[in-house]
This record gives C-alpha cells, structure tokens and sequence, in this order.
C-alpha cells in the first residue's frame, strides 16, 4: 500500500499515510479537532492533486462532510428567549442556504409546536430516541430546516433517563449518524441543569447562552459556570462560547446588566442584542418564523444580524 505525505497546518505535523489510514484514524482524529479533510495539504513531490482526488474517491470520503457546528441554547433561568432564538436563528441560517438540523430537548416542546402548530402531527419524539434507543425522528420543516420534535413525555425524562447506561452521551451518540447531513444542529434546552441540559452540553461544540438583562439572571449564571466545570471532568474541551442579550429594551437597568455581562464574559459577550419586539412575541404562536411572520421586525433584524455574527465566527 502506498503511503503519502500530508501536512497538518494547524498541527504543523507531516503524517505519512496509506489511504487505509487516511480513511480510519486521522478521519475520526479530524472530527474531533473540527478539521474539514481538505486541511491536509498533500506535499509529496511526484504526486498531484488528481492524486488526492483519487484518494478520495477510493476511500469515499466527501470534504466537509460532517456538520460545522452542534450549538446548544441554554440558560438555566426560564424565559430568556432559548426557544426564540434557537427557532430564530435555525429560520435564518436555513435561509442562508445552511442545512440545519433543529433538536427540541424540552418537555414544553415550544420548539416543536413553533415550527408544527399540530401537535397530532408528532407521533414520535426526541424522548422515544433518549429512552428507548430508536433514531431520531426527523422531520422535514422548510427548506434547508429539519426539526427533532419533543413531547410531554420528555418532562418525565430526567427520572427516565437516571438507570441508563452512559446517560450522559446518549445525545451526542444519536448525533453521530446524522451531523454529516448538516452544517448546523441547533439544540434547545430546558430552563434545568439535569441530566438532559447535560446531554445537550456533551454533544455541543459550543454553548450560546441568551441573557435578558435582569439582575437576578445575572447572578444564576454562577450556577450554570459551576454546571460547566463539573462537566469539564468528563468533557475537559467544554467551554461556554457565548452570550447574548435577548429582551433588551432601554430602561437604565438594562444598560447597567449589559456592562455587568460584558465585564464578566467580556471575550463572549456577542455584540448584537435582541431587543424587546412584540412580533417576536407573536409569531411563536403562529407557526411562522420571525422572517415569515414579519420580516422588517426589529425581531428579524437583530436574529439576522446576531446569526450572522454567529456564521462569521464559523467561517
Ligand atoms: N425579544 C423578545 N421580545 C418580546 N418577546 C420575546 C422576545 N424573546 C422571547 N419573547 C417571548 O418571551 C417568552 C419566553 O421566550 P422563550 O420561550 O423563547 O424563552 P425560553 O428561555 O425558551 O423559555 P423556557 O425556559 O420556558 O423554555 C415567549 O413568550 C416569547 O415569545
Ligand atoms: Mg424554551
């Protein structure tokens, strides 16, 4: 078998492989780093690039082929927005051509019922998958956006879910299949720090938290960077990669908790803030995304402008 040269820019290692290899080991060594294939550089004199297509082809591995990104949404506090922005910034990539995946952790289900007004319409949901093992049902929403629907049942998950073996992961594992179909899987939390908030924080490759701007909110984000340290120990590259303002309106308390957040996050603070918008509030009930239901909203300008924020980081 033949082996060849390939650089490793980030790495700045030179690995030398036999196409078998460049199938099994350093494939699955690139996911984890987040590395598209097409990062080796090939630097064998007497080969080419029609080489590395062949490569390719032999081994069918198909450049950026798994998903950029699995964001999860999360905050501990209820109501500050996980669900809107989860369904407003999925809506937006999806119209930017992005494939997106969205997943539904929470036993409200707001995600769900946001996108499948209907709720005869879910006959299986993300709880079937945690509990009993089944893929994830998938369903097809809009173009460029699938949806993982939750139900009732996933209130009744944290006991469910105690006795399973490698509780932990069992998100990030039914993941695994399905990231190579998108450029982003969205997940959305529950307002709890328990076994399901754990599994959306195993799977993530990063954590987007959405503040509004209160004092008390503030103050329970202690609770959630403990969450993050203990999770370090079975995930030690877990970090929280951002936070935003949701519900920002410009009463002087506002502005003071939006220094406070910038002073303490300030390498993650985002720098749009979502501000307070009637339509936002509207358009969960309707069926439509925030584009849909209003597209000059100031609800859509800030989630266009804080995915796109989102999507440069990526880029
Ligand atoms: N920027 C906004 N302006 C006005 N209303 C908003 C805005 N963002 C969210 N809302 C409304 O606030 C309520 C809570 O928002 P949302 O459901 O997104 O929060 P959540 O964090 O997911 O809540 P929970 O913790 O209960 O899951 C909803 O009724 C939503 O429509
Ligand atoms: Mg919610």
């Amino acid at each position: 078998m033949p082996r060849l040269k390939w650089y490793v820019p980030f790495y700045n290692v030179t690995l030398s492989l036999t196409p078998f290899q460049l199938s099994g080991d350093v494939e699955r060594f690139l996911n984890i780093m987040h590395l598209p294939l097409c990062t080796l550089i090939h630097v064998d004199k007497y080969t080419c690039k029609q080489d590395y297509k062949n490569i390719l082809k032999h081994i069918n591995i198909k450049t950026n082929s798994m998903a950029q990104k699995i964001i999860t949404f999360a905050n501990h506090k209820g109501g500050v927005s996980k669900t809107t922005s989860t369904a407003s910034i999925g809506a937006c990539m999806a119209m930017k051509g992005k494939k997106v995946l969205l997943i539904d952790l929470d036993g409200q289900a707001n995600l769900t019922l946001y996108f499948i007004p209907n709720e005869d319409e879910i006959k299986t949901s993300i709880f079937d998958s945690l509990v009993n093992g089944v893929p994830l049902p998938v369903k097809h929403i809009r173009e460029n956006l699938d949806l993982v629907p939750s139900s009732l049942e996933m209130a009744s998950a944290e006991i469910a879910l105690t006795n399973l073996l490698a509780r932990e992961r069992l998100l990030s594992n039914l993941l695994e299949p399905l990231r190579k179909d998108y450029d982003y899987i969205l997940i959305d939390c529950p307002p709890s720090l328990g076994i399901v908030t754990t599994n959306a924080f195993i799977a993530a490759d990063e954590i987007i938290v959405p503040m509004t701007p209160e004092l008390l909110p503030l103050k329970g984000m202690r609770m959630l960077d403990a969450f993050v340290t203990t999770l370090q120990r079975v995930k030690p590259s877990l970090r929280l990669g951002g936070v935003f303002i949701a519900r920002f309106n410009h009463r002087k308390l506002n502005k003071v908790v939006e220094q406070a957040v910038k002073e303490r996050y300030e390498s993650i603070t985002m720098n749009t803030r979502i501000r307070e918008n009637i339509a936002l509030a509207e358009s969960a009930g309707s069926g439509k995304s925030i584009f849909e239901y209003d597209s000059n909203s100031n609800g859509a300008k800030d989630y266009l402008a804080l995915t796109e924020e989102i999507l440069s980081r990526n880029q």
